[in-house]
């Protein structure tokens, strides 16, 4: 997690560094920092909270033409001013900002405090910047002192660190978390994610795992662990800046969800195939010959990632007839999974850097499993190394709630098991109008945005009750664990969501007269069953919402008020059921005056285990 940030060239580093970390600020945001070097010294502004607060608190910026700076999301040592980063080494001569871990600290911790340094900040971080620290104190110029500490560590490392005595250049380095470097005239940037750069440059290097560089305002050269030199392409920086911009929206989030028509349109273009009934999706095609072999699919992902992954299995299975699993990503990586190779694993991922995510993946193509990538984010660690995938061009997603990422990993599933369908035993006619229940989704999802201001009335009355639940069957029971997810995330509201299947075993306990319950009871196979489970839930007293076809008046008669859904082909349900589920958590919080892109303790990318 985390976003680390830095500047070199003519321009003021506080403002270059202050913009990069205000789109950076998702990664992380319960303390900030910045140190510029002027005057041959390092200048330092730290703050707990928000960017904001750290502008504030530093009235007319720091001088200086280069400079790093960061936006924490705390694992090691409290959320505190001195744990804040930049951090100094104990001469302060160099400062570093860092995302990841140092696994080894203890160990390096003692070895210093051994030799009489007293640290400042309980941090790992600092551990590094003494390192480095000792390093140029000893002669070396500052990126054999990078190398050197590098070396010693274990563990993750984006780092950006700059020395007050060689305030020519910066270091940056990528163990394990993202760096990518913008390329300007005169001036260059790194930052650990494209997007804090796009709005200074189109040009960018992504560093590889193992790389370090050393920038100067003229430009930068990168080597490996090994001190040797490594060639770097240079590539162009794809999204949009002003698609990060929020507009006229109040919250990143509502502007999020309202993107979504837009987004899936994106997502599917040129990827139907209308006369053949099926789908295409570019980075499968290399892989056609493989792809007829498999004889099980397993997609992995992380929160809303690994909802979208059951979705994925579920279609995968119902529609493809190939047996599917998904699976959490965190519990794949650690359980020594058996791996085949007529096995396709899929890795989901918005970010593409999901740590748990990346550990599961490394740890399937080390046992020579097949991995297809689906991911938002071009250039991420998840599309550099799977075996080929898809990206689901979502266009950035700023909220930390994730909603348009699912909709189009759905999708992305879609299209997916569409494609394996037909390469089995989906016949054309039934492909077509599969083909065509795709092409209305963007129209449908529209018509299920129209839903806000009830989901918005329904908030004002139960956002703030102590428990919800939500219900579906089959590919909707992910969906209403998403619709959980998302009102425990952001409305901090407690909340499940389950099979209907499940509620007799255990959770129908927990209904009261007048709790809130989700029904998601869409016209298809699984409508009977749920008919039952609204009945189970009418006769204690819940009050049911349901999202149903709008002419059925069987359910109309049994809950308290239905959202309805446009008629739409059964495998397309989940994303028109999860709308009003987002809607509601959005008004939830909203209504509960909590902060809404920015959820306490929680930080858009998960780049820690
Ligand atoms: C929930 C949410 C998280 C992420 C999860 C995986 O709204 O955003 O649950 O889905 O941390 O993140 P990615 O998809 O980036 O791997």
């Amino acid at each position: 997690m985390c976003g680390i940030t830095g500047y070199i060239g003519q321009r003021s580093a506080w403002e270059m560094i202050l913009g990069g970390l205000k789109r950076l600020e998702y990664r992380g945001y319960d303390s900030a920092g910045v140190v510029t070097v002027a005057d041959g010294s390092l200048q330092v502004a730290r703050s707990v909270g928000h960017i904001r607060a750290l502008e504030e608190a530093t009235p007319g910026g720091l001088p200086g033409h280069v400079g790093i700076g960061h936006t924490r999301w705390a694992t090691h040592g409290g959320v505190s001013e001195a744990n804040c980063h930049p951090h100094r080494d104990s001469k302060n001569r160099i400062a570093l900002v860092h995302n990841g871990i140092v696994d080894n600290v203890e160990a390096l911790r003692r070895e210093l405090l051994a030799e009489g340094v007293k640290f400042r900040s309980e941090t790992d971080t600092e551990v590094l910047s003494e390192l480095v620290g000792r390093g140029v104190a000893r002669g070396q110029s500052l990126l054999d002192a990078v190398l050197g500490a590098l070396n010693r560590m274990e563990g993750t490392a984006g780092i950006v660190v700059v020395d007050q005595e060689r305030p020519d250049r910066l270091v940056a380095a990528r163990i394990g978390s993202p760096v990518v470097l913008g390329i300007g005239e005169g001036e260059m940037w790194v930052a650990s994610d494209p997007l804090a750069l796009r709005q200074y440059t189109e040009r960018m290097v992504v560093l590889e795992d193992g790389e370090i560089a050393e920038l100067t305002a003229r430009g930068f050269k990168t080597v490996d662990l090994d001190n040797r030199d490594r060639e770097k392409r240079v590539e162009k920086i794809l999204h949009q800046a002003e698609a990060a911009e929020l507009g006229s929206y109040a919250h990143y989030m509502l502007k999020e969800i309202n993107e979504q028509p837009d987004a899936l349109d994106r997502s599917m273009r040129g990827r139907l195939d209308a006369a053949m009934g099926s789908s295409h999706l570019g980075g499968l095609q290399s892989h056609r010959a493989r792809l007829f072999e498999v004889q099980r699919v397993v997609f992995f992902g992380c929160g809303t990632s690994l909802y979208s992954a059951e979705v994925g299995a579920y279609l995968m299975s119902s529609y493809a007839r190939v047996p599917a699993q998904a699976q959490d990503a965190a519990e794949l990586a650690v359980q020594n999974p058996i791996v085949d190779s007529r096995t396709l694993y899929v890795a989901i991922s918005q970010s593409g850097e999901t740590a748990d995510t990346l550990a599961a993946l490394r740890e399937i193509k080390l046992k020579g499993g097949l991995v297809a990538g689906v991911t938002n984010v071009v250039g991420s660690s998840l599309a550099r190394e799977t075996d080929f995938g898809t990206y689901v061009h979502a266009g950035p997603e700023i909220s930390v709630c994730s909603t348009k990422a699912f909709t189009a990993q759905v999708l992305a599933t879609e299209l997916l098991a569409l494609q394996f369908a037909r390469m089995r035993d989906l016949s054309a006619t039934d492909g077509r109008t599969w083909v065509k229940a795709l092409e209305q989704l963007p129209a449908q999802v529209r018509f299920m945005l129209e839903h806000a201001p009830a989901c918005k009335a329904i908030a004002q009355r139960f956002g703030g009750s102590k428990f919800t639940m939500f219900v579906g069957r089959g590919a909707n029971v992910p969906v209403a664990q998403e619709g959980a997810l998302k009102l425990k995330e952001i409305a901090y509201v407690p909340a499940e969501g389950l099979s209907g299947a499940a509620m007799k075993h255990g959770p129908l306990a927990l209904i009261e007269p007048g709790l809130p319950v989700w029904a998601l009871v869409p016209p298809d196979e699984t409508r009977e069953r749920m008919l039952g489970n609204l009945r189970e839930l009418k006769a204690r007293g819940a009050h049911i919402t349901a999202v149903a076809a709008g002419d059925d008046e069987e359910v109309r008669g049994l809950v308290d008020e239905v959202l309805a859904l446009p008629p739409h082909h059964p495998a397309v349900s989940p994303i028109l059921t999860v709308i009003p589920l987002q809607l509601y958590a959005y008004y939830s919080a909203l209504k509960l005056g909590y902060d809404i892109d920015k959820p306490r303790n929680l930080a858009k990318s998960v780049t820690v285990m």
